[in-house]
């Protein structure tokens, strides 16, 4: 088969959901969440956060592919580019808690974030337009917190998989909603599931080995936290935790409005996933809600108070770890720091209008 036929027939695949969104068609909604209890699973292309080539090692990176005509059935002279993006690999959301790659071909977790999942905007496009836009390679949303580096980190008896070949990806078992992924390293059957931890930039592993073994887990780069929380005979649990490695803001929008309004901030609260944490109707949701907000005495997380005015709104938005509300986890919220000022502004207009019964 043909690059170039492989790869659509990939992303015809690729393109389907394993499990829709309760409200609607998923493809509607092109900033898609699961839950804690039923995370999101999809199969897609996705971002490259900057993975180094030996993560990458049995992607063929590099590899050249000359162009294929459909009309004459060949090789034409020409270089087909690949698509900047991670094929074959499957991201998983459990809400603003956890969203995590786990690559089949490489067999490892890839990459973790928190605070957002995928903008799904620029490939599946959106409802009034009817049409994808043009670029298979959706955005992250949130805050990076691991990204993989070099030799695969799960070693077997002292050493690392890597040195057993290529991993061979079986699949996944589904038992209670909770992904649990399976890759066969030389003759070692691997089962690795991954559970989000709450209010840490942290997710935890639990890995299992067949024919049992000493397991142990290499910590990556320095400022990694490897945390063994059991270890057993072909067994081994541990949680990875670490700092923010980049914040990531989804696929900016054009914008096309003249002055700020309530209505253009109503449109924003939408289209940039407030509206996944914020509710205007008073009820809690991930973040505190905007019913009545504005003029407001805020007690936050280190006992202090201050008014929401327009300045502590603002910054609320750029910088949210500035200012952490009291009862809310930081790192929770992605910043926002590439807004145009009208977008700014019509936010703050709009959070401003929503009154306490609303
Ligand atoms: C993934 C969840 C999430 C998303 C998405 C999100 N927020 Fe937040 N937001 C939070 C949390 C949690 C807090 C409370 C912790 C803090 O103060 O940072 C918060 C706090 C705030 C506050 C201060 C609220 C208060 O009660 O004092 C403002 C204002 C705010 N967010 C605006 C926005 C805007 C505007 C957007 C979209 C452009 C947005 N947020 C998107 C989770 C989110």
């Amino acid at each position: 088969m043909s690059p170039r036929f492989f790869a659509v027939a990939l992303i015809l695949v690729a393109a389907l959901p394993v499990r829709a969104g309760t409200a609607g068609m998923i493809t509607y909604d092109t900033l898609p969440y699961g839950t804690l209890d039923a995370p999101l699973i999809l199969r897609t292309f996705l971002p490259d956060p900057g993975l180094d080539d030996t993560v990458m090692a049995h992607h063929g990176r590099g590899a050249r592919t000359s162009e294929y005509s459909p009309e004459i059935g060949k090789d034409i002279p020409g270089e087909v580019v690949p698509l900047q993006g991670v094929p074959a690999a499957i991201a998983v959301n459990h809400g603003p808690v956890l969203s995590y790659v786990f690559d089949t071909t490489e067999g490892r977790l890839l990459y973790a974030w928190q605070g957002g999942f995928l903008d799904m905007y620029p490939y599946w496009g959106e409802k009034e337009m009817g049409t994808r836009l043009f670029d298979y390679v959706p955005r992250l949303v949130g805050t990076l917190f691991y990204k993989a580096a070099g030799k695969h980190p799960l070693e077997i008896g002292g050493r690392s998989v890597s040195e057993a070949g290529a991993p061979r990806f079986v699949g996944y078992d589904l038992v209670d909603r909770q992904p649990t992924f399976i890759v066969r390293h030389g003759r070692h059957t691997v089962r690795t599931r991954i559970r989000p931890v709450p209010g840490q930039h942290a997710l935890r592993l639990e890995i299992s080995a067949e024919p049992a073994a000493a397991l142990a887990y290499r910590t990556e780069y320095s400022g990694l936290g490897v945390k063994t929380e059991s270890k057993g005979d072909g067994t081994l649990v541990l949680m990875l935790s670490g700092p923010s490695l980049g914040a990531f803001e989804g696929y900016s929008r054009q914008v096309t409005i003249k002055e700020a309004s309530i209505a253009a901030g109503e449109l924003f609260y939408r289209n940039y996933a407030c509206a996944v944490c914020h509710s205007t109707d008073g009820s809690m949701s991930h973040g505190p809600t905007w019913a009545g907000l504005f003029g407001r005495e805020r007690i936050l997380a280190d006992g202090s108070k201050i008014a929401a005015d327009d300045a502590y709104l603002l910054e609320s938005i750029k910088d949210p770890n500035a200012k952490i509300v009291q009862g809310f986890a930081p790192n929770f919220m992605p910043p926002y720091t590439k807004l145009g000022e009208l977008e700014y502004q019509s936010l703050l207009l709009f959070i401003k209008s929503i009154r306490p019964g609303r």
